[in-house]
């Protein structure tokens, strides 16, 4: 009996090179592949560190036979010697490709049932099953690796913070509701029934809070919960690297966020551009169609409202007289496009709810192609006007004004990241001067475009009463390769101010009182100038690793319905919990909501 009890472990199996060649090692995995050449056999042990060959062979016949009993993902030990592979056996693939274990003795930790899918990268496992065998899914390397980069990020921002003089102060998850646009989750009292707390959307009050507390530069990577739609980039709970100062301008703000990104962008060896671009919310909207631009695509829309030759096609002339807009875009070698292209394009702005696309390029014969009857001369006037070169095509589209410039914007996008290689290069940049409210349609009132909390401009605050919509909010959002990774204000220091914002978004004394009175009080006490950012952790992390959702960063994230499919939360709960807490359940309620999950 080989005494397998005090095994210490030497190395992780994805580390060993060719420099171990010769060392006796002890490894521990999970098997995730063997391939049996009768007397040989090579089983490929994976721990987080990533992937090594071991070799059992016929010398020791108990052994091998004890290996070729071996499952997927069993989890075990070895012992044995590190060997340098024969040149033609090398795997440029792995990095441990050089070299092989030859083992001597093996130890069964524990033998794993047959796995529900192949822990292989890239996943062949629907995002379900992912989700429900969370535990398996993350053995992969490249979740291994998004886990370590998380970890990694989060050590530098905290690092950085601290040598900039920040402290990391925790706030409280059972709070007070503070509006951030979306829904609340409630937790009820057992205490005090009928009343909740709800989780926090984020931690804004407390952070300004803490400002008046005299603490002068806060941070913290928090948790935050939102019960809202769910996207790609969006989950109900997610982490933000939350932070606040007093006394300050904009400016030190932007440098040290810019400072902060690119040390943590530095993981990855990127190399940003300090500092970002600044563009004002109109100005954004009017080149990029969007608030949140991505500026690795070097395009910009065009106003060609005033363009002549446009009001001498007649449909187009109806839609521009009623006060419609039209938007163009260049497209750099677009002239190739084929019919079959220009009408799928066609398709999806009508898809996006355009009226149509009209297109207009340089033809060999025929001088010009268009969509519309343009005559050669208006062809003319428009290449000259859109500084379009000889490759170019030219796109356009006319209508209301928002929707024109969405819809190109989108364009712009889908057909920029087509012709540039997006991989691996980072843009971000400041987009500055959003309204400070917006109008709700569906609520039928206005509503604050960052938060109530924002402090608009000094200068505009005359405009408050008679023309609020004309009123810039001192915001700004950090958008990097099209998301929005952060964002933040100036904060209203003045009770008075912040009272009379409350009064403007429609709220009565009463409901201010009662959602707000705690703060309003604060503010009174000798509140200093303050702001800050809160940026959101899970989609730096994702732009880092380069996935295109943060699920791929969060160790447990739910599904886009709210799901998790690890544990089955939300689960029903026992009557007498619910009686404890003075809750009932409808009947009619419950079983409509099981019957939207099934
Ligand atoms: P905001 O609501 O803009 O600002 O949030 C800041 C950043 O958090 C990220 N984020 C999310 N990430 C994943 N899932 C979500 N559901 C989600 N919601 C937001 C985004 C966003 O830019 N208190 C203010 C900040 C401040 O004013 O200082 C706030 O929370 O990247």
């Amino acid at each position: 009996m080989r005494d397998q009890s005090r095994w210490k472990r030497t190395s992780y199996c994805g580390q060993l090179r060719g420099a171990n060649e010769g060392q006796q090692v002890v490894l521990m995995g999970w098997v995730c592949g063997h391939r049996d050449l009768g007397n040989l056999l090579f089983v490929d042990l994976r721990d987080r560190a990533g992937i090594v060959q071991l070799v059992f062979s016929s010398e020791d016949p108990s052994l091998l036979a004890q290996a070729r009993k071996l499952g997927l993902e069993d989890c075990v030990g070895v012992k044995g010697r590190v060997r340098r592979r024969e040149a033609h056996l090398v795997n440029p693939q792995l990095s441990t490709g050089e070299i092989e274990v030859v083992v001597a003795d093996l130890k069964v930790f524990n033998q794993a049932q047959v796995p529900p899918f192949v822990v292989v990268d890239p996943p062949k496992a629907s995002e379900e099953l992912r989700y429900r065998y969370r535990y398996l899914d993350l053995r992969r390397p490249s979740m291994q690796r998004n886990l370590r980069l998380r970890h990694e990020a989060a050590l530098r921002i905290r690092n950085f913070f601290h040598r900039h003089g920040f402290l990391e102060i925790e706030t409280p998850f059972l709070t007070k509701s503070t509006p951030e646009g979306a829904r609340d989750y409630l937790v009820p009292s057992r205490i005090y029934k009928g009343r909740f707390f709800a989780l926090p959307q984020s931690p804004q009050l407390f952070k300004q809070i803490l400002m008046i507390a005299g603490v002068d530069r806060y941070f913290q990577i928090v948790r935050c919960f939102r019960d809202e739609d769910l996207r790609a980039d969006r989950q109900p709970e997610f982490t933000q690297i939350d932070v606040e100062m007093s006394f300050f301008h904009r400016e030190d703000l932007f440098c040290l966020i810019e400072e902060m990104l690119a040390e943590v962008m530095d993981i990855i060896g990127v190399k940003l551009e300090l500092p970002f671009p600044r563009l004002a919310y109109h100005q954004c909207l009017q080149d990029y169609g969007t608030d949140k631009p991505d500026l690795r695509i070097k395009s910009k829309l065009q106003d060609l409202t005033s363009a002549r030759a446009l009001r001498r096609v007649r449909i187009l002339e109806q839609v521009l007289e009623a006060g419609g807009q039209a938007v163009g875009l260049l497209v750099p070698g677009g002239r190739s496009y084929s019919r079959g292209q220009l009408d799928k394009l066609a398709k999806k702005v009508q898809e996006w709810g355009g009226k149509g696309l009209v297109w207009i390029k340089k033809h060999e014969e025929k001088g010009w192609k268009a969509s519309l009857p343009f005559s050669p001369e208006d062809c003319q006037e428009l290449w000259k006007e859109t500084k379009a070169g000889e490759e170019d095509l030219l796109l356009l589209t006319v209508g209301e004004d928002k929707m024109v410039h969405n819809i190109m914007g989108r364009l712009r996008v889908e057909l920029g990241s087509e012709a540039v290689d997006l991989k691996s290069s980072f843009s971000c940049l400041w987009v500055t001067d959003f309204p400070l409210f917006e109008w709700s349609e569906e609520e039928k009132r206005l509503v604050s475009m960052h938060h109530p909390f924002t402090a608009p401009y000094q200068e505009d605050l005359e405009l408050l009463d008679e023309t609020p919509l004309q009123v810039r909010a001192q915001a700004y959002d950090l958008v990097c390769n099209g998301y929005e990774v952060g964002g933040g204000s100036i904060r209203i220091h003045d009770q008075l101010l912040q009272q009379k914002i409350f009064t403007t978004l429609g709220l009565t004394p009463e409901e201010v009182h009662q959602k707000f009175g705690f703060f309003l009080e604060a503010l009174r006490y000798g509140t200093p100038p303050h702001g800050g950012i809160a940026l959101g952790f899970d989609r730096l992390v994702m732009l880092l690793a380069g996935e295109n959702s943060i699920r791929e960063v969060i160790p447990f994230p739910k599904t886009t319905s709210s799901l998790c499919l690890l544990t089955g939360a939300p689960s029903p709960v026992k009557l007498q919990q619910l009686t404890e807490l003075g809750l009932m359940v409808t009947k009619a309620k419950a079983e409509a909501t099981d019957q939207e999950r099934n």
